[in-house]
């Protein structure tokens, strides 16, 4: 909890019984489970912004199952490389229920893991389960997190600002993004879309950042079990993109043989 900030005057907290608090005497209580509130109600755009519960369980089950822990794993592998022997901070942004900031920090037990996410049932979620990492609600639009404090920002799947991450990211820090290939869920955005639509797959320019290294982890999921791709489908906005008439063919099927196609983009920030 120690590196987060007051969103109000970014001054830091500190932890007091069961709340931190900052020199201002702005006062964020700490959740039964262990997470800290720093979005400010006025902040919000929506009363409830972010993934909801239904979505949150449903990527939970898919994950759970196993079948993007090639990505986790790889990503675990990256990190390990990049700090070795120190014990760096790292910040998953849109960090959802979790389960990657957990599963890396399981195999880089050093790491000071912190997780944020807009969304307080995937904070709920998150920090119910997994007690060795320090979760917020926040905004990656507005971090609470001093100038220069992390070394790594891992983002997977989800929205940021060039100019927060430049502002957060320590010299010679990392940013790892991930984001899907063109061929990822292929087999689905078919039957959704008829034609489909491929990702762009050129990496982005950030100021300050180089580009290391690209990475392009593709496999194929054989899945046998109707729960297993209604919570794929339920995870993703295809949940809500689906017609009826194409939901009921795409589980009639019977099985499912869906390609993963993942772009993992290394950068690093110049000192
Ligand atoms: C597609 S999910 C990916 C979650 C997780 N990284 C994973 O791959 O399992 C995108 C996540 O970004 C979160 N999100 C959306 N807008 C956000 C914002 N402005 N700030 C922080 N998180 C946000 C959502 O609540 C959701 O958990
Ligand atoms: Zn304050």
């Amino acid at each position: 909890m120690k590196n987060f900030i007051c969103p109000h005057c970014k001054s830091s907290l500190r932890l007091q019984n069961r709340s931190l608090i900052c020199e201002n005497r702005h006062c964020f209580d700490l959740a039964k489970e262990g997470y800290v509130n720093l979005l400010p109600v006025n902040w919000k755009k929506t009363k409830d912004p972010g993934d909801n519960s239904k979505m949150m369980m449903a990527r939970r089950a898919f994950l759970e199952s196993g079948h993007y822990e090639p990505l986790a794993d790889k990503l675990a592998e990256i990190i390990k490389k990049i700090h070795e022997n120190e014990r760096a901070t790292l910040l998953d942004l849109g960090c959802g229920e979790g389960y990657y900031a957990a599963y890396i920090k399981e195999q880089n037990r050093a790491i000071n893991m912190l997780g944020l996410d807009i969304s307080k049932t995937a904070i709920r979620y998150a920090s119910k389960k997994y007690k060795d990492i320090s979760f917020s609600v926040a905004s990656a639009f507005q971090i609470p997190i001093s100038d220069n404090e992390l070394d790594i920002v891992l983002r997977i799947y989800a929205p940021s600002s060039d100019s927060e991450l430049q502002r957060v990211i320590k010299k010679g820090g990392y940013l790892i993004t991930v984001t899907p290939g063109e061929r990822h869920l292929y087999q689905l955005r078919d039957i959704i879309y008829r034609e489909v639509r491929k990702h762009r797959e050129e990496a982005k320019e950030l100021k300050l950042f180089q580009l290391e290294e690209k990475i392009k982890l593709t496999y194929s999921l054989d899945i046998q079990d109707l729960p297993t791709i209604q919570n794929l489908l339920e995870m993703t906005p295809f949940g809500w993109k689906i017609s009826e008439e194409d939901k009921d063919g795409l589980y009639k099927m019977g099985q499912w043989h869906i390609d993963c196609d993942f772009n993992i983009e290394v950068y690093k920030r110049d000192d």
